[in-house]
């Protein structure tokens, strides 16, 4: 299965996740994690699934996963299966009540990221997730590495399922 995953990260916490993730697909020594910024403007051929990841900042994904999708040409992201997760703060490490409203308020990245995605036309597989961070700068929770392994084995199932049908 050709995947890509692309990502940002400032402190390198949705870094982790998103090679721990990279992990799950590969099958030999091929780079399939890219930095947003390092990502090119363009997908290869024939990808079969293409999963972004972001950190959460004001209340979406940052900038540069943003920019990335963007630049994207629409016909190659037309149909193209696609997952997605965001790192974030947990409103029970939120000791300000007004920030967790916000919080509660605005939500997080990954829904908002799986919406512009599905607007351009791409196919959601799987559920978009978040991975805990203890602070803004990190480190991650416990068991989230783990966790993300998990959920990048469902989407992987997902896909294969998909495609058998297909
Ligand atoms: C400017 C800024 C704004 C942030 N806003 C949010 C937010 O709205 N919601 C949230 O859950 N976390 C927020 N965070 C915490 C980030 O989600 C956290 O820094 C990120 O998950 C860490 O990932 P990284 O190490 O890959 O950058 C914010 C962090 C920064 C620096």
């Amino acid at each position: 299965m050709k995947t890509l995953v692309v990502y940002d990260s400032y402190f390198g916490n949705t870094e982790k996740i998103a090679l721990s993730i990279a992990g799950v697909f590969m099958t030999n020594d091929h780079q399939l994690a890219y930095r947003a910024d390092q990502a090119g403007e363009s997908l290869p051929d024939d990808l079969d699934l293409l999963i972004i990841g972001a950190p959460t900042q004001k209340f979406q994904a940052t900038a540069g996963i943003k920019a990335f999708i963007g630049k994207l040409p629409k016909e190659q992201l037309r149909g193209l299966k696609i997952a997605v997760f965001d790192t974030r703060v947990s409103t029970d490490d939120v000791k300000a009540a007004f920030l967790r409203f916000l919080i509660n308020l605005f939500g997080y990245a990954a829904p908002k990221l799986r919406k512009l995605l599905a607007r351009k036309g791409a196919k959601p597989v799987g559920e978009p997730e978040g991975f805990y961070v203890k602070d803004t700068k990190g480190p991650l929770h416990e068991g989230e590495l783990e966790r993300s392994e998990k959920w990048a084995r469902k989407i992987k199932q997902a896909v294969e399922a998909q495609e058998a049908v297909a």
